[in-house]
């Protein structure tokens, strides 16, 4: 089990075909103990199904507005007193905006980076901290293709800068807690079949996008989850500062 014996975090955990879901589905089935983090009142519901699923493994569910650092610092502080320990952080909340950059309102703008820019920093602030204490630990975020291509596809221009932010973010990071023995990396997906997406994008444009995809289908969440536990797992053990696609093929760089 490639994840035994390890305590893992997981932001944006509640949504039910998520892929944060799908991640913190993918580590307890590997042996992880897993705390879920989201804005959500479901995540205790998502929690006790988790825990249900995978009898060996335990899940914690834990209320979070990741753009509040209260909010964060009080969530490493109960996983901390939960398990004592935290090997991995995978970030996965975040919100979707669309619109040309000239219906973009100021307040849409603060919020997309308040949720998905500032919100990946307060997250990482808060749970690379323990991690640097005790000198291990590999945090993954999960930023977007929307990041490295310029948008254009599902998300508005604040939506790709916010994810660029994230990248950015990553890179410095990996700089700055690889001596504590801290790994960051990002994985960029593109269009994955999630609730996400399924609300903010036509079924046409679905079509459309997809015709561009070489492998000639949406990404599910569990094929984003897979690139998030190999990088959380020691299997990815030299790996730090990385950008790891996930986008069958849609932007080849
Ligand atoms: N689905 C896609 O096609 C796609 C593509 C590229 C990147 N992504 C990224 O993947 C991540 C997960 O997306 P998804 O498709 O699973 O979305 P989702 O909407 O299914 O899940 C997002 C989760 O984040 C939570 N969340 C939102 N705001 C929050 C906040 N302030 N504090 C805490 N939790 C909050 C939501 O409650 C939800 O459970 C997002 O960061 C998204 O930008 C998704």
């Amino acid at each position: 089990m490639l994840m035994k014996g390890k305590v893992c975090v997981v932001t944006g955990a509640a949504s039910p075909h998520g892929i944060g879901w799908a991640t913190a589905n993918m580590l307890a089935a590997n042996g992880a103990q897993v705390a879920m983090l989201d804005i959500s009142e479901r995540v205790n519901d998502a929690a006790r199904e988790l825990a249900g699923i995978y009898s060996q493994s335990s899940a914690l569910g834990l209320h979070c507005n990741i753009a509040s650092p209260a909010d964060c610092d009080a969530a490493a502080a109960k996983v901390m007193q939960a398990f004592n320990r935290i090997d991995a952080l995978v970030h996965c909340a975040g919100i979707i905006r669309s619109g040309r950059h000239d219906e973009i309102s100021s307040k849409d703008f603060d919020e997309v980076i308040a949720v998905n820019l500032t919100g990946a920093f307060n997250v990482i602030r808060s749970f690379s901290a323990p991690m640097a204490a005790q000198r291990s630990g590999s945090i993954v975020s999960v930023a977007s293709v929307a990041a490295q291509r310029g948008g254009g596809l599902v998300g508005g221009a604040h939506y790709a800068a916010s994810k660029g932010g994230v990248l950015s973010l990553t890179k410095s990071l990996a700089r700055e807690l690889g001596p504590a023995g801290v790994r960051i990396n990002a994985v960029c997906p593109s269009l994955i079949e999630t609730d996400f997406v399924s609300n903010a994008v036509s079924k046409d444009r679905i079509h459309e996008l997809t015709a561009g995809i070489p492998l000639g289908r949406p990404g599910r969440p569990d094929e984003v989850a897979a690139a998030c536990m190999f990088l959380t797992s020691d299997l990815s053990s030299y790996i730090t500062g990385a950008t790891l696609d996930v986008n069958g093929g849609s932007h080849i760089h």
